[in-house]
């Protein structure tokens, strides 16, 4: 049986050992990267700086949530609002594969000025064992490139420390109540995050409709739903395209929501999932009363293969 409060005790007195100077990580309020700051932390104090970098591209909440979890395990931390670097830099971008590329050399870009600045030798990752025995395999990558923003190049020459590197997941989970985190899972969501979900360019106005209906989304499925019975990903997608509806008695022309809501087991292949039809007419009313420039809101029922999960 695997014993967090060993494990932990352990890994401070190796990190202590390891660790001679600063050290940085970048967490994104993953389960994986906050256990390996707040592990790092309690080695090393306040030589470990905990880096959330806001790309703009996150869910509503998302950087407040985060802060309050870095301010609640009383870490040294840094939120960094890049957001208008990373807009700037995907203007214009509409080509799916290149808005992935951008984003994480953007996010290296970001991320290394940081380091530098705090003078740091090491680079913390909460890597965890699936995560490299995975990367050998090759099939993954083909699809899509699954840029994992956070996943950072060795080429940074800070050494590298990943603590967590032995572990699975349900250890990691328990690590994390050990800490007293949150470890009630919460859906994937992808590094590159709000941008491929915008169908075509993101701009500013795009990802406020976007972020505002996806938390629509989320409220609505969860309202529904026992944490159980839930989706594996539950989420909204802009479309480009605008069509005409009426709102009020005037003649609108606004954007298309479509919500995809899928069941899978580790997003390899996933079945669409069945939602009632009361969350689906409550998700679309709210969705076109609530955002002005959306009159009309479509459900994804293909399933992966042959679509992927996301829409880019
Ligand atoms: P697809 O769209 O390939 O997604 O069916 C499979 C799973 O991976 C997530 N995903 C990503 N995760 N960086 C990530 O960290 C990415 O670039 C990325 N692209 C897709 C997706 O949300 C789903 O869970």
């Amino acid at each position: 049986m695997f014993n967090p409060e060993k494990f932990v005790n352990r890994k401070i007195k190796e990190l202590q050992e390891d660790i001679k100077g600063k050290a940085i990580i970048a967490c994104s309020g993953g389960v994986d990267s906050t256990v390996a700051a707040v592990l790092v932390y309690r080695a090393i104090g306040k030589r470990l700086l905990t880096v959330f970098v806001d790309t703009g591209l996150m869910r509503k909440n998302e950087r407040q949530r985060v802060e309050k979890v870095f301010k609640k395990m009383g870490l040294n931390y840094g939120i960094v609002d890049a957001s208008q670097e990373f807009l700037g830099a995907l203007k214009g971008i509409i080509e799916p594969e290149q808005k992935r590329k951008i984003i994480g050399a953007k996010f290296i870009e970001v991320f290394e000025r940081i380091a530098e600045n705090f003078g740091a030798e090491y680079l913390v990752q909460g890597t965890i064992a699936p995560d490299w025995i995975e990367s050998g395999g090759g099939l993954r990558e083909t699809i899509k490139s699954h840029h994992n923003v956070g996943g950072l190049p060795e080429n940074m020459n800070l050494k590298l420390v990943e603590p967590l590197r032995d572990l699975y997941k349900d250890e990691v989970r328990k690590i994390a109540t050990y800490f007293d985190l949150e470890t009630k899972e919460r859906q994937p969501f992808p590094g590159p995050g709000l941008a491929i979900r915008i169908l075509g360019e993101v701009t500013e106005e795009r990802l406020k409709i976007v972020r505002e209906a996806n938390a629509i989304v989320e409220e609505e499925v969860e309202r529904a739903y026992p944490f159980e019975e839930r989706p594996w990903q539950y989420f909204a997608v802009l479309l480009p395209i605008r069509s005409v509806g009426v709102h009020g008695d005037k003649r609108a022309y606004g954007y298309t929501i479509a919500i995809r809501m899928v069941e899978s087991l580790d997003g390899m292949t996933a079945a669409y999932f069945k939602a009632g039809h009361v969350v689906l007419e409550q998700i679309a009313s709210r969705i076109t009363t609530e955002i002005k420039d959306v009159n009309r809101v479509v459900y994804d029922i293909t399933n992966k293969p042959p679509a992927t999960i996301e829409w880019e």
